[in-house]
This record gives C-alpha cells, sequence and structure tokens, in this order.
C-alpha cells in the first residue's frame, strides 16, 4: 500500500526520516518529499509548514501527485480536555474548523455551504490505533480535534472553542487535511501528542515540548505503519 505519512513542521518528521533510514528526495511547489519502501509498504513523508493553507496543499500533493491511498498525520497539539497531560496521545475521532466563520448568514461555526461542520475520521484506522496502543502498552484518546490558523494561548479563547465544538485538543493542520482526503476519499487519521494546554504557558511549553512529543507521535505512527495489511 502506498501511505502518507505528513506533519506540519520539521520536528514532526524527523524522527520518521531517522527510522526509515534511506529515502529519495522530491521537491513540488517549495515542499519536499521523501518516498521509501518500509515495512511491505512505499511511504510518502512529508511537512507541510504551518497551517491549513500548506496542509491542504501537501495533503492534496501526496495523493494526487504520489497516489498516496491512506493518510497518516503525526504532529504535537495544545490540549483542552483536563484529562490530558503534555506527551498523551490523542487520535482524532472528528475535527473541525475553529476559525471558519459565516454565522452572518445564519450558519454554525465551522462551516460552510456544500461542506460539513465536522469531517468523521475513518473508524478502520481507529480501531487498529486502538489495538496498536493496547500492544504498546500506551494510552491512547480519543476525541474532537478542533484546527484554525492560529496559535492558541488565551484560556478564553481556547474555552470558546471548547464549549462551541466539544473540542479535546487543538492544533493548526489536521482539519485541513481531513477535508482533503474526505473530497478525494482517502481514509485519513490524525494523531497527536500534546505539547501545551493552550493557556498563558503555550508558547513556552510548546517550545520546550515540540521535540519530545512529536518523537512520541511519531513512534506510535510508525506501529501503525507496521499493524496496515
Ligand atoms: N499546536 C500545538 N499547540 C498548539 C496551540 N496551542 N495552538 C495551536 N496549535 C498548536
Amino acid at each position: 500500500m502506498k501511505i502518507a505519512i505528513m506533519g506540519a513542521m520539521p520536528e514532526e518528521i524527523a524522527p520518521i526520516l531517522e527510522k526509515v533510514g534511506v529515502y529519495t528526495t522530491h521537491e513540488i511547489a517549495g515542499n519536499k518529499y521523501y518516498t521509501c519502501r518500509y515495512d511491505r509498504h512505499d511511504l510518502v513523508i512529508a511537512y507541510s509548514k504551518i497551517g491549513k493553507v500548506f496542509s491542504a496543499l501537501t495533503a492534496a500533493t501526496m495523493i494526487e501527485t504520489f497516489g498516496a491511498q491512506t493518510m497518516l498525520f503525526s504532529g504535537v497539539a495544545g490540549a483542552i480536555s483536563p484529562q490530558l497531560a503534555i506527551g498523551d496521545l490523542i487520535v482524532a475521532t472528528r475535527l473541525c474548523q475553529h476559525d471558519l466563520d459565516i454565522t452572518a448568514f445564519g450558519h454554525p461555526y465551522g462551516y460552510v455551504p456544500e461542506g460539513a461542520q465536522f469531517v468523521e475520521a475513518d473508524a478502520d484506522l481507529i480501531q487498529k490505533a486502538v489495538a496498536v496502543a493496547a500492544e504498546m502498552g500506551e494510552k491512547l484518546h480519543t476525541g474532537v480535534i478542533a484546527t484554525g490558523d492560529q496559535f492558541v494561548a488565551d484560556p478564553v479563547r481556547k474555552a470558546w472553542i471548547a464549549e462551541t465544538f466539544a473540542a479535546d485538543a487543538l492544533e493548526m493542520e489536521g482539519a485541513s487535511v481531513a477535508v482533503v482526503c474526505e473530497a478525494l476519499d482517502v481514509p485519513f487519521f490524525i494523531l497527536r501528542a500534546i505539547s501545551d494546554a493552550a493557556d498563558m504557558d503555550a508558547g513556552f511549553d510548546f517550545d520546550s515540548f515540540l521535540e519530545s512529543s512529536a518523537i512520541i507521535s511519531a513512534d506510535f505512527v510508525m506501529k501503525m505503519v507496521e499493524h496496515i495489511d
């Protein structure tokens, strides 16, 4: 199977490139894509740069140009749920865009006509992840992930996102990748390890825990690859 593994930042894919070892580098539209063979699969690996636009471009390129048949996203997120501590893993069951707002026309936050407020993630990949977590003896949280072009370091904004979308974690790429994958009919899996709590300390915590949390997420995603048929 041709599997895409993407992150948003170099730190999020560095542990993956280290694990696969040998790969070929391709340059398309200002991004690098790395292809290799790993555990019976062909992989295409890339980081998109931060945010919804860059991540949508990268996801679409992985699918349309490289022929990816499954999308695995690995990275870090800010916690909303008090159950989530730094380093904890959360897989998205559904995702939304918290900064998408045409409420002036009577629509709910996160919704545009012919779209949906939430995109549902692939149930089979989530089930696989639950089995992998059990095998690894790791705790894996599941929940709603809210995405926006905004680094949230503000308790008021965090509370608003929590209330409006019943979200458990937030980041800046998951929902845009989800929208692209759904439109192109490719199953997707968005995994995040917590780097901060989207509060006043978020900037400091993010810098401190980006690398360690990215490794936790990357290790799990590579275990997922080994379990995909
Ligand atoms: N990714 C990790 N932490 C984040 C935060 N606080 N806001 C947005 N994206 C994030």
